[in-house]
């Protein structure tokens, strides 16, 4: 059943080149426009959508957090995105108008349920982005955007984050399609890099063996921090989420740009801190700011375990320990800049002696709050 791997956990780390790729099929036309025909909300009613709201929990939480960035820039309709525990118990501001979007790979979990009937209550539209056929939450939304992971065993999510991704930026490119908003060359050229991204899941994946000796090297540790900014931010959340749920250790995600608002205070000699760096290309100015956050880490001590771009050589200087990943568009860069975290994990916990697929205190779909 696993393949040959020792945990499913590797086995599914090793199909997200096809979870992605199958989850893109039959969704993006020859031309490059999206048919997304299957959700079943029509085209008239998503140009009324004037507010998105994502909920979800735990790594669906992340892929949440992540398509914010897409959806603001690629359809210019607010977003907000929010712990479905957190949104179940207040009065938010939703109405007809609002698209509601809840990510859950099981479709069974209890606080994305519930915040989804409490938005319906109050008159939203409910999209569910799940990975489970006829499970509860697709069966109680208006609409619903399989992701075609496929089962997802371990109780640590990785092929399911990845598809969850796709498919909201699926949902987001879509949304800009219909409305006709910065419907031009810069999507186009999205959905291209987008139809090719396996390829470069496929790439991570064959260059992870200094990857797996690092966490090793690591495994008497206490703390790994993770630094990101804009999408690299949830990315050091998901990868800090991994470590905590597989290797018990404490670790923590923060945006970069925090760093001087308390968490520098963490940094002492030798700690491994993992950083997230943004493409030099594109938005140069967030990858300028992380390299200025990297030294200043550096120079208390700080570990630096580097996550560039291949081509990136400003980073080089100042990483104890660099991790390369394929050069991608920034909003994308989290399809691929994931997967060493999840390797890093993996491995790490794997050192510990910890029990990978089911860790302690965990179950894989949590029905209960
Ligand atoms: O089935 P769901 O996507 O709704 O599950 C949500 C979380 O419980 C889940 O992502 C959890 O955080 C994972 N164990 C993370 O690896």
């Amino acid at each position: 059943e696993k393949g040959g791997y020792d945990y499913f956990m590797l086995k599914e780390i090793a199909e997200q080149p096809k979870a992605v790729a199958d989850t893109l099929l039959g969704r993006i036309d020859a031309s490059g426009a999206l048919s997304l025909d299957e959700v079943r909300i029509s085209p008239s009613e998503l140009r009324e959508v004037d507010k998105v709201v994502v909920v979800a929990c735990g790594t669906a939480f992340h892929a949440g957090l992540i398509a914010k960035y897409a959806i603001e820039h690629w359809t210019r309709i607010p977003c907000e995105v929010e712990l479905a525990s957190e949104f179940r118990y207040r009065d938010p501001i939703l109405d007809a108008r609002t698209l509601v979007i809840a990510i859950s790979q099981s479709g069974e979990t209890m606080d994305t349920l519930m915040a989804l009937r409490h938005a319906r209550e109050q008159g939203a539209r409910v999209l569910a982005v799940c990975n489970t056929n006829g499970s509860t939450i697709p069966r109680e939304s208006d609409a619903v955007l399989y992701t075609h992971a496929g089962p997802e065993v371990a109780v640590a999510s990785t092929k399911a984050f990845l598809t969850q991704l796709v498919a909201c930026y699926l949902v987001a490119l879509y949304l800009g399609q219909v409305r006709g908003t910065k419907w031009g060359d810069e999507i186009q050229a999205v959905v291209r890099d987008l139809s090719r991204i396996s390829c470069e899941v496929e790439r991570v994946l064959e260059t992870m063996e200094p990857v797996r000796e690092l966490a090793r090297s690591l495994a008497g540790k206490n703390t790994v921090l993770f630094l990101g900014r804009h999408v690299g931010y949830p990315v050091a959340l998901e990868g800090a989420l991994k470590l905590k749920e597989l290797a018990y250790m404490h670790a923590e995600g923060f945006a970069a740009g925090e760093l001087k608002h308390g968490p520098i205070a963490l940094i002492e000699e030798d700690l491994p801190v993992v950083v997230v760096v943004p493409s030099p290309r594109g938005r140069s100015v967030l990858h300028d700011k992380i390299v200025s956050n990297i030294q200043e880490i550096r120079a208390r001590g700080a570990r630096t375990i580097v996550i560039a771009e291949e081509g990136d050589e400003a980073v080089v200087p100042y990483a104890d320990h660099l991790i390369r990943i394929p050069a991608t568009p920034t909003l994308l860069q989290p399809l691929v800049a994931t997967v060493p975290l999840q390797v890093f994990a993996c491995e790490l916990a794997t050192a510990r002696g910890n029990e990978v697929d089911q860790p302690r205190n965990l179950a894989k779909s949590v029905t209960v709050e």
